[in-house]
């Protein structure tokens, strides 16, 4: 069993059956820089507490920088027989610097600590790049929100018409849960920032080797407190893909709404060519795939945390090779959020709206209803009377298919004699999105405030 990281012990090699089934080099590959990042710091821990004399660490170091060279440059790769990403790299390694020298790297670490460290490492820097990402759309839609700051459009509970409020407003909304996202992200990168190394296979080492100097070298806060839980632990997996689920829920509810938007009966807005697709065989076709694949890939990553979930119930301390399979789900998260993420913020930044369709339909479906009530609140009238003379306005209107501005005075105040005339003056969308003026509201001062607060919110995570 040449080359294999365990094989003394047995009289025989694996069998190709388990080869297949043991193999991870297709998908752990691409940790081989961090691997080897890994082996740099292990190196000069071992030298600082003289197991690698001082002429050794720079023939070790050198050997590694080649190494990485050689994988970067893809001339080399893993072979048929290497099972894993670490196994590939010493055996290679070996190659370059000889047996002597390259046998001496793997004492006081083990392939358990090696890879709770590598995955953090490598989740920490893909934490980076999808935040950026998610910025960016943060921004998308805040641009889009400052470019359409009085636009007025239906908004919606139950799918139904509800209350009007201001296209910013909502777009903000997404923003806003953007934001968390983002900020659960930051928050996370705290739980991850801590290396497993010097672990050892679960039990730590007798070789006192400096774990701190380890973790140092590798840009993490800090050793992990106890050996067992730095090689058995997941939860800093499974909580990225958590996240990552949640990040592509949030798209998927935008991404819905978008699909409803650019239909006919809609007519809300209108996809940029260079963002949506069209239809082999209807010519006349253009359909919004990036909203539907990101509808289609929530799903997919929700599968990723489920199935990460999954893997680490019941699994008792501390490795055992079930934690292989936190990799793919995790990996595939990361590389779907990475190709969605850019995709969709090019579709909402290049987002045509159709505001007069919006303002058209604003006020239908008896949308200022509340706006009536609350007038007559104001008018000391109380909150139970009101509900029930507007609904009563609202049953008279629907009945003879008019809008609530289009039943006359005389109606008005058959119906109720609270229902003077100067009722009309929140019978306006614009009267009505104004005197939502508390915080939070959708008043344009109120929406106007929230451009600082979430360019601050972002900025400071
Ligand atoms: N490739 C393994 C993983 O991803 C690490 C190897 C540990 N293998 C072992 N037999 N202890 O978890």
């Amino acid at each position: 069993n040449e080359g294999s990281l365990w094989g003394a012990r047995f009289a025989t090699g694996p069998s190709p059956e388990l080869q297949r089934l043991s193999k991870s080099t297709h998908f752990d590959w691409q940790l081989a820089g961090y691997d080897l990042a890994g082996s740099r710091a292990h190196a000069r821990a071992l030298a600082a507490a003289g197991y690698l004399a001082p002429d050794e660490l720079d023939a070790m170091l050198a050997g590694l920088d080649s190494l990485e060279a050689r994988v970067i440059s893809g001339e080399i790769v893993a072979g048929e027989a290497d099972e894993d990403v670490h196994g590939a790299l010493e055996s290679a390694l070996i190659g370059i610097v000889g047996s002597e020298l390259g046998g001496k790297l793997r004492a006081g670490r083990s392939r358990n600590d090696q890879i709770a460290t590598l995955v953090r490492l490598y989740l920490k820097d893909h934490a980076a790049t999808i935040g950026r990402e998610l910025v960016h759309l943060i921004d998308a839609l805040a641009a889009q929100a400052d470019a359409h700051r009085t636009a007025i459009m239906p908004g919606r509970t139950h799918l139904q018409h509800a209350q009007p409020v201001l296209l910013a407003h909502h777009l903000l909304a997404h923003a806003w849960a953007l934001s968390r996202d983002l900020e659960r992200l930051v928050d996370w990168t705290k739980r991850a920032d801590v290396s497993p190394y010097g672990g050892g296979a679960l039990a730590g080492s007798t070789l006192g080797l400096d774990a701190a100097s380890v973790a140092r070298d590798l840009g993490l806060a800090g050793p992990a407190e106890n050996s067992i839980d730095a090689t058995a632990s997941r939860d800093v997996v499974a909580e990225f893909a958590f996240v990552a689920a949640m990040i592509g829920i949030d798209l998927s509810r935008f991404a819905e709404e978008i699909i409803l938007w650019n239909t006919r009966e809609f007519g809300f807005v209108t996809l940029d060519d260079g963002y949506s697709t069209g239809s082999s065989i209807m010519p006349q076709k253009k359909n919004p795939d990036i909203a539907e694949l990101a509808r289609g890939k929530s799903g997919r990553l929700i599968g990723n945390l489920t199935g990460l979930l999954a893997t680490l119930k019941a699994l008792p301390l501390a490795y055992n090779r079930d934690l292989q399979e936190d990799k793919e789900p995790v990996f595939d998260s990361v590389e779907t959020l990475e190709v969605l993420l850019p995709a969709f913020t090019g579709m909402v930044a290049t987002l045509t709206f159709h505001t007069d369709r919006m303002a058209e339909l604003a006020p239908a479906g008896f949308s200022l209803a509340t706006d009536v009530a609350e007038w007559l609140v104001k008018r000391r009238v109380p909150f139970r009377d009101a509900h029930e003379i507007t609904g009563a306005l609202v049953r008279y209107a629907e009945e003879r298919s008019l809008e609530l501005d289009a039943v006359d005075d005389e109606a008005l105040a058959a119906i109720s004699p609270h229902l003077t005339p100067d009722v009309r003056e929140v019978l306006t969308v614009e009267g009505s999105v104004a005197s939502r003026d508390g915080i939070g509201g959708t008043a344009p001062v109120r929406v106007a405030e929230q451009f600082s607060r979430l360019a601050d919110r972002v900025r400071h995570l």
